[in-house]
């Protein structure tokens, strides 16, 4: 592995997101060798000129050729790096051929996927190569779902370090967050919207809380389908409904707990929600976002409303200005109370920047860099399980906050 021509290869460096990567990977990368990839050179040298001008060195990246549709130009792209970082989505569209190339040539890989249905395609029909050949693949390592996935590890290993127990009752509640959205992650949620129009299956996939369950024989049944309604949080006194980005996170948090073997708990149960305040206020604006959102949902699913969306939201390669980005930020809350009792458990995750965005961008640069430093066994794993801790320590050292208190 340490023979590779690249130590990272930027996969979609041209995009919204590629591009805020190539900026994070350039100003971070130390003595590291990090490529840009994707399917045209003059936007792909575009890219490296104007990262160059904030990070000179960075003036000799390597450049890498492929495209999404062509297999063998991502399998050349795979063997000469030892970790591909790819924000090329929607991902159940355009990202099944890079994984598949990344799980043959032994080379790790991590992505942005928020989509239930790749994350379960992976699992199905990568990861027994995977597993043979030692690639890790770490999907969802950007604001969804490491906030969720390593905030809820890191109460977990607490629970059990200072008092001996598991987790039973577990909630985020994002309490603060000012952030915008991409033409690449619309296209996502909407190309996910038509699936499951079309496809019962795929209803049927994204209703099941344990839906990326590594062994379904031993799945828990804690938790049932997703909460639909506006809830008052008795721990924080706030007005909360169904965080959007729950439909994934929860299920990748459940998937850490259960290819633990299980060391959250067997009690463990796990939602996620959106806070809107105290009072009369927050119960008003919880019920119109709710009711804006299902709105959202429903016109995403169909043909005529969606083509009207398509028009008026933003399209590939756009996304929040610059001076949005710098000013977003995100705080979540994660209660926790331990089977058998004890103090209640009450981790923060924040951090600065758009949490689509610029702290995706982190997030991910850190992962992938997290991979290059930390060996571990392949297969297709949460970030919660191929890094942990040491993800997290990588992300409080770049400026995030990972703190847990207690109350009485
Ligand atoms: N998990 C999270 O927190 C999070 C946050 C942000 C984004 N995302 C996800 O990240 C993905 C990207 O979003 P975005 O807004 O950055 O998208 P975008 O701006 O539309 O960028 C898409 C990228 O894909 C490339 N591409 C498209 N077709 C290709 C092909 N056939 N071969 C090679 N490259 C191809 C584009 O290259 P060209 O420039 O050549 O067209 C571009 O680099 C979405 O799936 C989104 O949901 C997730």
């Amino acid at each position: 592995m340490t023979q590779r021509e690249h130590d990272v290869l930027l996969w979609g460096a041209t995009g919204f997101t590629g591009r805020l990567v190539a900026d994070y990977l350039a100003a971070h990368r130390g003595p590291l060798v990090v490529a840009l990839g994707g399917r045209n050179r003059q936007k792909l040298e575009a890219v490296r000129r104007e990262v160059a001008a904030v990070t000179p060195s960075f003036a000799d990246a390597p450049i890498v050729l492929g495209d999404a549709t062509d297999p063998a130009s991502l399998a050349d792209a795979c063997a000469r790096s030892r970790v591909v970082l790819t924000t090329v989505g929607p991902y159940y569209q355009y990202g099944k051929e890079l994984a598949r190339a990344a799980a043959a040539a032994g080379c790790d890989y991590c992505d942005l996927t928020g989509e239930v249905t790749f994350w379960r395609w992976l699992l199905d029909e990568v990861e027994p190569v995977a597993k043979r050949t030692g690639a890790r693949l770490v999907p969802s390592a950007g604001f969804d779902s490491i906030p969720s996935d390593l905030g809820v590890a890191m109460l977990a290993a607490h629970a059990m370090e200072r008092h001996g127990r598991t987790l039973s009752e577990t909630r985020l509640v994002v309490t603060k967050m000012r952030g915008g959205v991409s033409g690449g992650t619309l296209a996502s949620a909407m190309g996910l919207a038509e699936l499951a129009r079309k496809d019962a299956g795929v209803r049927a996939l994204l209703r099941d809380p344990y839906a990326l369950s590594p062994d379904r024989a031993r799945d828990l049944s804690n938790d049932g389908r997703d909460p639909m309604n506006v809830r008052h949080d008795a721990d924080l006194d706030v007005w909360t409904a169904p965080f959007v980005m729950g439909a994934i996170n929860t299920r990748v948090v459940r998937r850490s707990n259960a290819a633990r073997g299980h060391a959250y708990g067997k009690e463990f149960s796990y939602g996620e929600w959106m806070s809107f305040g105290s009072g009369a206020r927050g119960f008003a604006l919880a019920n119109g976002a709710n009711a804006a959102l299902l709105a959202f949902l429903g016109a995403a699913a169909l043909p005529p409303t969606r083509m009207l969306l398509e028009r008026v939201l933003p399209g590939a390669g756009e996304g929040p200005s610059a001076e949005a980005r710098q000013s977003g930020f995100f705080h979540v809350s994660i209660t926790a109370r331990m089977a058998g009792g004890g103090p209640l458990l009450v981790g923060r995750v924040e951090g600065k920047q758009d949490p689509g965005y610029g702290a995706t961008a982190k997030m991910i640069s850190e992962t992938a860099m997290g991979l290059l430093d930390q060996p571990g066994d392949g297969g297709v794993h949460t970030t919660a399980v191929a890094l942990g801790d040491r993800l997290i320590t990588r992300l409080r050292r770049a400026g995030m906050t990972f703190v847990i208190e207690e109350r009485p």
